[in-house]
């Protein structure tokens, strides 16, 4: 009988991850949320697109982020696609304080979400489902509402911000 093969159970440090996976680009967004009246909200480009019918997105967020409360109280969410030249709000949504929305323009929606002004897309989306994934919570929500603007997007990739050159629109 052959003997079968020894189970491979090692596994990779989170710098070894980091550096792999920063080598997949991204973009970049801001996914807001409200609880009790107050905005909260978190970079991220751990966002993907699930389904077109119905239109379904995940983003993952981190379980100690005040954003991801918010998301898990209110089930409500919404990605704002951030634009070239929009590293300052990058940075301003992946620093921790007490308020990352002062002085910033936003909207509230209809649907109780603030949305962040001239982004490249607005997706407001309702959660269907939460799933555990690791430090993360992964949530998949329903998009309810899109709005879109011309520009081109930034772009995250190896620890950086950088730029593509999208194709002109045809
Ligand atoms: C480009 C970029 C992408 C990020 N993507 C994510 C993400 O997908 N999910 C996440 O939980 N944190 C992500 N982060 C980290 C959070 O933005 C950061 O931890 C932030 O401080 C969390 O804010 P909060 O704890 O106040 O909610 C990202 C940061 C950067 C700069």
């Amino acid at each position: 009988m052959t003997p079968s093969p020894t189970p491979h159970t090692t596994t990779i440090s989170a710098a070894e991850f980091r550096d792999a996976i920063g080598r997949f680009l991204t973009g970049v967004t801001v996914v807001t949320s409200r609880h009790d009246g107050v905005p909260q909200g978190i970079t991220a480009s751990a966002v993907c697109s699930v389904s077109l019918e119905p239109p379904l997105l995940l983003v993952c967020l981190n379980k100690q982020s005040s954003t991801r409360q918010a998301v898990a109280a209110s089930g409500r969410f919404a990605v704002n696609v951030l634009a070239e030249g929009q590293h300052d709000l990058a940075m301003r949504f992946a620093t921790k304080s007490a308020d990352k929305f002062a002085g910033l323009a936003l909207e509230i929606s209809a649907n109780d979400l603030p949305l962040l002004q001239d982004t490249l897309a607005t997706l407001e989306c309702r959660v269907t489902e939460e799933a555990d994934g690791g430090t993360h919570s992964i949530f998949i929500g329903k998009v309810e509402r899109a709005a879109v603007r011309d520009g081109s997007p930034l772009a995250y990739v190896r620890g950086q911000f950088a730029r593509v050159q999208p194709p002109p629109a045809a």
